[in-house]
């Protein structure tokens, strides 16, 4: 049988975790795929350090990050670094995640070499053009070049087919769900060093795990959300808020200037998946605007308060794993205090279904990806 080549490519520590089962399933078919991964690096410690748990190896690496760098630069510097390698690799199929940056350049870059296109976690909308910016501008315009939308949910599969696009889409769940529970099972059996002893000056205390990173609350908002965290910490000494904080210096800046000197907030660097697993498995409550945390936390049975106006992700708040509650400091401190006054609304929150995924959702990708690109073409 002829091999079909899939160029996998990501940027960002997102990236390479949704995309890591994808890329194990594809190498261990590998009588029929031949896989070929390429790093942007639009991401540096945090991609390598993702990178790290999963293992595979990176054919390609374009080491593009810059401190504090601007859309149009990374923009310009993804476009032609891919392109080259496109043209190198001459793939049967791209694989793309998501809606950072590397993921439209990838897009972008594969229509142009006229490859085919597999999208993961298609259809996410907030049909709000700056929120989340730049991603849903971003994923319109991959919806618009995808072949393969690879949908996680029945919503985003509607959203896509509202929008006409091309190409085929196919409901799968979310790769995050089978990343997920591969580390959960690893963390359980041998649990990961996390840099904060929790049974020492900790022991016994409400933990709230927080992250955040989006570009459309740089300023005001993140000083809001650095502002609520004091507050309630100030409020409630039996409360311990742990926060790994996301390495772009607009996020560093407020983040330590802020909370940087109380006894129970402690900041810690970006955590390796396995101890972010861990550790949001051992905590109360989680305080995010993270995309991807959005959709763990309800498989571990865990609150999440999402701290963003609008989220594309409106499935676990129809069904009350979490709550969406912007980033107005009032705002916050008051979801937050009534979550810790209240453990039995914790309970409840955390109790439901999650919606995001089965775990098997890299299967469904890969043996589609066999179906469409290798049956059914050898057939032709
Ligand atoms: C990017 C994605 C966003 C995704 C997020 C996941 C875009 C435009 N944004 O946002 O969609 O949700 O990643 O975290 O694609 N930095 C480091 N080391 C790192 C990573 C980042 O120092 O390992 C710093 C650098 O100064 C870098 C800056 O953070 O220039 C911004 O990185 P960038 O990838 O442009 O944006 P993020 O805010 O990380
Ligand atoms: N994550 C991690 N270490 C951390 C914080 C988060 O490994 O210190 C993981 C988290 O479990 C999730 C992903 O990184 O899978 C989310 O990344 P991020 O919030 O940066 O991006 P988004 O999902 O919002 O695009």
């Amino acid at each position: 049988m002829n091999k079909k080549t899939v160029l996998v490519t990501f940027g960002t520590r997102p990236e390479v975790i949704k995309l890591a089962p994808v890329v194990m399933e594809l190498l261990r078919r590998n009588q029929v795929f031949n896989t070929i991964v390429c790093a942007t690096a639009q991401h540096r410690q945090m991609l390598d350090q993702a990178l790290h748990t999963f293992e595979f190896p990176v054919q390609y690496d374009l080491d593009l990050m810059k401190d504090n760098q601007s859309l149009v630069d990374l923009t310009t510097r993804a476009m032609s670094g891919l392109d080259k390698v496109i043209e190198k690799v001459k793939p049967d199929v791209l694989l793309i995640q998501g809606d950072t940056t590397t993921a439209m350049c990838g897009a972008l870059a594969g229509f142009y070499r006229r490859i085919m296109i597999g999208h993961v976690e298609a259809g996410l909308r907030t049909d709000n053009k700056f929120s989340p910016y730049p991603e849903e501008i971003n994923r319109r315009i991959i919806g618009q070049l995808a072949d393969f939308h690879f949908a996680p949910t029945e919503r985003a599969k509607k959203a896509l087919e509202r929008e006409n696009v091309t190409g085929k889409i196919f409901v799968t769940g979310n790769t995050v769900i089978d990343a997920l529970l591969w580390v959960k099972d690893r963390v359980t059996k041998f649990p990961p060093e996390i840099p904060i002893d929790l049974n020492m000056g900790f022991a016994g205390k409400t933990i709230v795990l927080v992250t955040g990173h989006r570009r459309e609350s740089f300023g005001e908002g993140f000083e809001n959300i650095c502002h609520a965290i004091r507050e309630v910490a100030e409020h409630y000494p039996e409360v311990v808020f742990i926060y790994p904080v996301h390495m772009n210096p607009n996020v560093r800046k407020p983040v330590t200037n802020i909370l940087g000197d109380h006894p129970r907030i402690v900041l810690l660097e970006p955590l390796g998946y396995e101890q972010f697993v861990w550790l949001m498995n051992r905590s109360d409550i989680v305080l995010t605007d993270s995309g991807g945390i959005q959709e763990e936390a309800p498989s571990l049975g865990k609150p999440v308060l999402v701290m963003r106006e609008t989220t594309e992700r409106p499935e676990g708040i129809e069904q009350g794993n979490a709550k969406l509650v912007g980033v107005k400091k009032e705002n916050i401190v008051n979801n937050l205090m009534m979550l810790l006054d209240n453990p039995e609304l914790r309970m409840k929150m955390g109790k439901k279904r999650n919606p995001y995924g089965d775990g098997k959702a890299s299967l469904r990708i890969v043996d589609i990806l066999e179906s469409e690109i290798v049956t059914s073409q050898t057939e032709n």
